[in-house]
Parts: C-alpha cells; structure tokens; sequence
C-alpha cells in the first residue's frame, strides 16, 4: 500500500477548474517534486494533501486512512518562514503544539540537526534569511510527521544558501524517513533531490509525466548523471508546453 494517494477528480474555484483527474501514489520514503508553469495548480495541489484545503472533489488518504483536515502527520514548510515576530526560535519551532507541553530536548535536538544550536533564545529579527528557513524546517519536522509538503521553500534565499538547505533537506529525509512532496520552480533542485520528478501541466491542470530519477543517494551537485536526468525533464517540460 502506497503511504499517500492523493486523487483529485476536480478541483474547482468559481466555474473555473483548476485541477482534474489527478491520481498520484506516494511511497514511504520518496522523494517526489512537481513542477510546472505557474499557475497551473502545485499549490493547490499541496494545499488539499495538507488538508488545509478541503473544497475539492476526491479523497487523500495516508496509510490506507482518509485524510480530514489538518493533522500533524503532514507536516508543511512554505516560501517563506512565517515565524511569530515575537517568540523566540524556540517557542516558534514548538509553537503549533505548545498545549501539549513543549519539549525543550526535542528542540534542541533539532536546531542541531539544522545546524542552529545555542540559538533557542534568538529573535526571527536576529536570523538571516536561511537560517530563519531553517527554523522553518525544524518548527516543519517537531511533530514528527510522516510526510512533508515544501512548497518552493528555498526560492528566497541566496544560490550558496539554497545548495546548503537542499543538502539538509535530503539527509534529514533520508535520517527520518519522511515522505516528501516539493514544489519546485528549479530543475536542478527537483533532479537532486528527488526520487520522482512530476510535471503538472494542462488545463486544467493534472500530472502529464512522472520521471524517476534513478539515481543512488546522497547526490553530488553537477555530476554528468544529474545533469543527463536534467535534459530529460526539460525534455518532459517542453513536451507538456511549459517551455
Ligand atoms: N483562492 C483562490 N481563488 C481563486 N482562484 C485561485 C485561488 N488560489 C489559486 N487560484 C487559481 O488557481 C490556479 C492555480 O493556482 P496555484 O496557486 O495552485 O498555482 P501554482 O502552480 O502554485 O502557481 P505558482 O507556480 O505561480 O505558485 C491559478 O490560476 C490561480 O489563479
Ligand atoms: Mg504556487
């Protein structure tokens, strides 16, 4: 049984339909990145995974389960850090489920495996852009979620900082195990990354390829076979029309 089955028949705002006829399998542990113009539904998409979004037509089920709204099992990180101004990192990363008592241990633990440790007391002002993105991905993974949703989490840092948060991203999913569904705008960073590359395209929108990237983990950034599975989704994105 796959852990994610996300089917979408239609979703729709207004008359207007924006997603039809998705019907995509996740399994435990992969990696999987969509892509695609914008506007043609990957937030939309992520959103009703998350259970944020439940005005569609369709069924998401996790581990054989419907999904019914928010749970803490999906976990979400967005474009940009959406940390509370005003609590510290701490509070921030334990914030979502505060009332059931915050685990100091368990945030220390992570802002060492996001390479953030002693800064438990340190205001979002006082954070660059990728370090607050990191606190992002530690507030993302405290509930130990069995999935993660990114959506373009590193479009607004620097190229160095990006190549940095890709390279966190996959060793805490593989350490973790976590299933991860990624919206990406970047190929490189979909073929890195990813065990599956989605293009989603059409209108209204749905999944017009899934490429696997059969390539071993961890992945060197550059390396000729990452850069031949490249020309092969560019391949898939004009082929879809995206280009
Ligand atoms: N709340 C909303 N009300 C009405 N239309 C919406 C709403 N949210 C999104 N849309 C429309 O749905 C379509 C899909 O939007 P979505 O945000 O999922 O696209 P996207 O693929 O994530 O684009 P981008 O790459 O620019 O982020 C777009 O045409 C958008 O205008
Ligand atoms: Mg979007």
């Amino acid at each position: 049984m796959s852990q994610l089955h996300i089917q979408v028949a239609h979703k729709r705002y207004g008359a207007r339909t924006v997603l039809e006829g998705v019907n995509l399998r996740v399994e435990r542990g992969e990696i999987v990145s969509l892509i695609g113009a914008s506007g043609c539904g990957k937030s939309t998409l992520l959103r009703i995974v998350s259970g944020l979004d439940r005005d569609y037509q369709g069924v998401v089920q996790l581990d054989g389960r419907k999904l019914d709204g928010v749970t803490r099992e999906i976990g979400f990180i967005f474009q940009e850090p959406r940390l509370l101004p005003w609590l510290h990192v701490a509070d921030n990363i334990a914030f979502d489920i505060a009332h059931t008592g915050y685990n100091l241990t368990r945030v220390q633990e992570l802002l060492e495996e996001v390479d953030l440790a002693g800064y438990e007391q340190a205001l979002p002002k006082q954070l660059s852009g990728g370090q607050a993105q990191r606190v992002a991905i530690a507030r993302g993974l405290y509930s130990r979620p069995k999935v993660l949703l990114l959506d373009e989490p590193f479009s607004a840092v620097d190229a160095f900082t990006r190549i940095r948060l890709q390279n966190l991203l996959a060793r805490i999913a593989r350490d973790h195990g976590i299933t991860v569904l990624l919206v990406t705008h970047d190929v490189d960073e979909a073929v890195f990354l990813s065990d599956r590359v989605l293009v989603i395209g059409g209108t209204p929108g749905t999944v017009l390829s899934d490429l696997e990237i059969v390539l071993p983990h961890p992945r060197e950034h550059e390396s000729a076979d990452l850069l031949q599975q490249r020309g092969i989704v560019f391949e898939a994105l004009h082929t879809a029309h995206v280009l």
